[in-house]
């Protein structure tokens, strides 16, 4: 299962302005790969040549060895490419939509059954999909994809536009198709949902790679301060000041917050003056790997 991905040198430009600039990775067989980054940053222009549907400027993309714009049947049968929503037949039921694209596919009619379960929409099997809410219609377009039962998935943005509840809901969806083996590439501007999903990620801005590195290592390279919190009153800031190890301590939106890139000293000479009320510890996130690598505000 999965697929090997080898992308080089990739270059793209529209009306002689460069949108996706010598863009090179590989993505290893069963990776979670995430291509991040603000919206205009070149991430669905890199995915769509990278699915071969759209032919770069110069460089090159491979999956297991072929060229996706060759549209080779073989290789077509092996991936899923993830519809925008609005591409659905509205008259249809989600179950009609899931069938139509069996047939599509030449894949079994028990496949359907399979993906409204996966995609959690058996109680909706019948309803037709323009009566169906944002986070059930994006579920749906993932199922679309999926009932060939494909190795290598390629989402794009797949949860723009949902409530907290239904992505959350669909990111236990993306991490069981990953768990069964499948080479998820997924395209985000949510820095948290990269960070809770993905092996690696290429953070992209300006159509340029900036880094690429697993979430965690990224934040590492970082060094970062880690922000201590606490209940406001459990030491006064002046106590909290003189401690050994505290680059600063504040007050911030009703909490105590102590910085330092030793919590260990800080936090054993807090819990020996009994003064670890309300504790929380929070480290950088991806948030501030493109803040650190860019210079500015995140700008989603
Ligand atoms: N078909 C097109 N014609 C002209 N410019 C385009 C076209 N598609 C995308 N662009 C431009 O290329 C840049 C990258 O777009 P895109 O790959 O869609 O970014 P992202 O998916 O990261 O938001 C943007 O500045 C966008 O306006
Ligand atoms: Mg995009």
């Amino acid at each position: 299962m999965g697929a090997h991905i080898e992308v080089a040198g990739l270059t793209m430009a529209y009306d002689d302005v460069v949108v996706v600039d010598d863009v090179s990775f590989q993505i290893a067989p069963g990776e979670f790969f995430g291509l991040i980054g603000p919206n205009g940053a070149g991430k669905t222009t890199t995915l769509e040549m990278v699915e071969g549907l759209r032919r770069p400027l110069s460089g090159t993309v491979t999956i297991d060895g072929i060229d996706p714009a060759s549209r080779d049947p073989k290789l077509l049968r092996r991936i899923g490419v993830q519809l925008q929503t609005s591409a659905f037949f509205e008259r249809l039921t989600a179950r009609e939509q899931l069938q139509s694209f069996a047939a599509l596919y030449d894949a079994p009619r028990a496949a359907v059954g399979a993906m409204l379960e996966l995609a959690g929409l058996e109680d909706k099997a019948g309803t037709q999909t323009s009566d169906l809410s944002g986070g059930q219609r994006q579920r749906l377009s993932i199922a679309c994809a999926l009932v060939h039962d494909p190795d290598v998935v390629f989402l794009d943005e797949p949860t723009a536009s949902l409530d907290p509840q239904a992505r959350r809901n669909l990111w236990d969806v993306l991490r069981s198709l990953n768990d069964d083996g499948r080479t998820v590439i997924l395209t985000t501007h949510h820095m948290d949902e990269a960070q809770a999903l993905c092996d690696r990620v290429a953070i992209i801005d300006g159509g340029k790679i900036l880094q690429l590195d697993s979430p965690a290592a990224l934040i590492r390279g970082l060094n970062a301060p880690v922000r201590i919190s606490l209940a406001p009153g459990t030491l006064a800031l002046e106590e909290a000041r003189g401690l050994s190890g505290v680059i600063s301590a504040d007050l911030e939106n009703d909490a105590l917050i102590v910085a330092t890139r030793d919590p260990v000293s800080v936090l054993t000479a807090l819990a020996g003056l009994g003064a670890l009320e309300g504790l929380s510890v929070a480290g950088a996130s991806l948030e501030d790997v493109f803040l650190e690598l860019t210079g500015r505000e995140y700008r989603a």
